[in-house]
C-alpha cells in the first residue's frame, strides 16, 4: 500500500495558482472575508488587480517618482519595520533625518544651516500645513504684543495647489488668492501689495506652479515687501512652496535667489518624493532659523523612554523614505542631482520643440530651467477649432497607455484648457521619442476623424493632481 497518495501531491505541487480553488471564484469586495486563503493566491489576485491601474512610468501627470535605483529598494526593505516616530528605538534613523534636514538647510542657504530646525513629513501637503501654522503663530504673537486683534488672519498667494485651500479652511484663514488671468498665470509683486495688510500671516509664492510648471517670482515679491516695510513698517513673512522647485533650482539655476538668501523667506516646504528623487511618502519643511518655529507648536512627548520633541501632524510614519532620501543626497550630491535634472530638462526641451513643430499648439511652459520645472504645458490657441479638444487628445493617448492630462486653468482663466507633460528622470529621451510618435498618430487619427461632439472637462477621465 502506498504511504501517500502520489497523484494528489503532484496535483498540489503543479497546480497553477489560477487553477486553485481560491481563485476559481470572485473574492469578496465589500464585506469582510470569512475564510483565509493562501498567501500566494492573495498576492496573485491583488497583483492582478493593481495591474489594471496602468503603467506608472507612462503617467506623465505625476510629479512624483516612478523609478528608483535598486539600492533604494533594498534600503526600503531594511527599513520596512522602522517607525520614524520612535526616535529612542531607532536613534540612527532619527540621526539620518536630522542630517538630511541640515543638508537641505544648507542647500537652501540658511544663514546657520547646522543649527536650524526642520522636519520630515509625509509629503509637501503636511509640510505646507506646518510652515503655515508656524507663520500663523508668529503673526499672532506679533499682533498680541502690539495690542492688535488676532481674529482675522489672511494669507496671500497665486494659483496654489489644493493643499493651501485645505490649510486656509482647516485653520480658519482668509485666503487672498490672486486669480489667474487669460494672459497672466502667476502672481506679480503688485498683486501682492494690493492684497496684504496687518492681518496677513504670510505670502506664499510657489516655485513650480502646479498648473503650468512656471516659477513664481520670489525675489521681486520679497523686494516689494521690503520696500513696503521701509515705507510703512508692515513686516510680512514669506513661506515658499517649493514642492517641485526646491530640488531643482539649487542644482540647475543656482544663481536664482528664491530661498533663505532672501531674509524675508522664513520657511520652505518641498516634496522629497518629487524632484528630491525619493520614493513616495516624504516631504520636508525647513525654517530659516530656530526662532521661526514657535516653541508653543512643539510637543514634548514623554513616550517610549525619553523626551521627544515633535512638530508633525502624523505620529507613526514609515522611515524608509527618509533613509532613501538620505541615500539620494549622499549618492548624488550637487553634481549628481544637477546631471539627473539637466537630462530631464533636456528631454522636456525636446518634447517642447516637437510639440511646437506640430504647428497647432501654443506653449505656456517649455521646460526652461530658468523659468520653471521640467515640464511642457500647451493649449489650443484662442479662437482655433481643431475639431477635437485636448480632452479628446488625452483620451486618444491613453489608448497607448500614456497619461497626459488635460485640465482647465483657474480664476479668470478657468475657461482655458491646457495639457501638460511632467518629465521625470525615468522619462528618457528615447521614451520621449516613442511618446512623440504616438502623439503624432493620435493627432493624425483625430484629424482624419474629427470628433462630432468633442469631449469637455466634465466628460474627461479627470485629473486630480492639482
Ligand atoms: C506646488 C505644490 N504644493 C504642494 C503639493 C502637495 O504635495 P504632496 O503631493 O507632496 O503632498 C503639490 C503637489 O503636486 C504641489 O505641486
Amino acid at each position: 500500500m502506498a504511504l501517500h497518495d502520489r497523484d494528489a501531491i503532484r496535483d498540489e505541487l503543479n497546480a497553477s495558482v489560477f487553477a486553485g480553488q481560491d481563485l476559481s471564484t470572485a473574492l469578496p469586495k465589500y464585506r469582510f472575508p470569512d475564510r483565509e486563503i493562501s498567501p500566494d493566491h492573495a498576492y496573485q489576485v491583488i497583483a492582478d488587480e493593481i495591474m489594471l491601474d496602468g503603467n506608472s512610468r507612462q503617467n506623465l501627470a505625476t510629479f512624483c517618482q516612478t523609478w528608483e535605483e535598486p539600492q533604494v529598494i533594498k534600503l526600503m526593505e531594511l527599513a520596512i519595520n522602522k517607525n520614524m516616530i520612535d526616535r529612542d528605538e531607532y536613534p540612527q534613523t532619527a540621526e539620518i533625518e536630522r542630517r538630511a534636514t541640515h543638508m537641505m538647510a544648507d542647500l537652501w542657504n540658511a544663514p546657520d544651516a547646522a543649527n536650524t530646525v526642520g522636519t520630515s513629513c509625509i509629503g509637501s501637503s503636511e509640510a505646507c500645513m506646518l510652515g503655515g501654522l508656524a507663520a500663523k503663530w508668529r503673526w499672532r504673537a506679533r499682533q498680541a504684543a502690539a495690542g492688535r486683534p488676532t481674529n482675522r488672519p489672511n494669507m496671500v498667494c497665486g494659483a496654489v495647489q489644493v493643499v493651501w485651500h485645505k490649510f486656509a479652511k482647516y485653520w480658519d484663514i482668509e485666503m487672498r488668492e490672486v486669480p489667474m488671468a487669460p494672459d497672466q498665470y502667476f502672481m506679480t509683486p503688485q498683486d501682492v501689495l494690493d492684497r496684504v495688510d496687518e492681518n496677513t500671516i504670510m505670502v506664499v509664492p510657489t516655485l513650480g506652479l502646479t498648473y503650468t510648471g512656471a516659477y513664481e517670482m520670489v525675489k521681486p515679491i520679497a523686494d516689494a515687501l521690503d520696500e513696503l516695510q521701509a515705507e510703512g513698517g508692515l513686516d510680512i513673512d514669506i513661506h515658499v512652496d517649493a514642492a517641485s522647485g526646491g530640488f531643482l533650482a539649487p542644482f540647475c539655476t543656482p544663481d536664482m535667489e528664491w530661498d533663505f538668501r532672501l531674509p524675508r523667506v522664513k520657511s520652505i516646504s518641498a516634496s522629497g518624493h518629487k524632484f528630491g528623487l525619493a520614493p513616495l511618502g516624504v516631504g520636508w519643511v525647513v525654517f530659516r532659523d530656530r526662532d521661526e518655529l514657535p516653541d508653543d507648536l512643539i510637543f514634548h512627548v514623554n513616550y517610549l523612554g525619553g523626551d521627544m520633541p515633535v512638530f508633525q501632524i502624523n505620529f507613526s510614519r514609515p522611515a524608509g523614505q527618509i533613509v532613501a532620501q538620505y541615500y539620494d543626497f549622499l549618492r548624488l550630491g550637487r553634481d549628481g542631482y544637477r546631471r539627473v535634472h539637466d537630462a530631464t530638462y533636456a528631454t522636456g526641451k525636446y518634447l517642447a520643440e516637437e510639440i511646437t513643430q506640430m504647428g497647432i499648439f501654443e506653449l505656456l511652459h517649455d521646460s526652461d530651467s530658468t523659468t520653471g520645472i521640467p515640464c511642457v504645458t500647451w493649449r489650443i490657441p484662442e479662437g482655433v477649432d481643431l475639431g477635437f479638444t485636448l480632452y479628446d487628445l488625452a483620451d486618444r493617448l491613453r489608448i497607448k497607455g500614456w497619461q497626459v492630462p488635460a485640465y482647465t486653468l483657474t480664476g479668470d482663466a478657468s475657461h482655458i484648457a491646457v495639457q501638460r507633460i511632467l518629465v521625470r528622470q525615468d522619462v528618457s529621451r528615447d521614451m520621449a521619442s516613442l511618446l512623440v510618435a504616438d502623439f503624432r498618430d493620435a493627432l493624425a487619427h483625430l484629424t482624419r476623424h474629427p470628433v462630432s461632439v468633442p469631449m469637455d472637462r466634465d466628460e474627461s477621465a479627470g485629473f486630480n493632481h492639482l
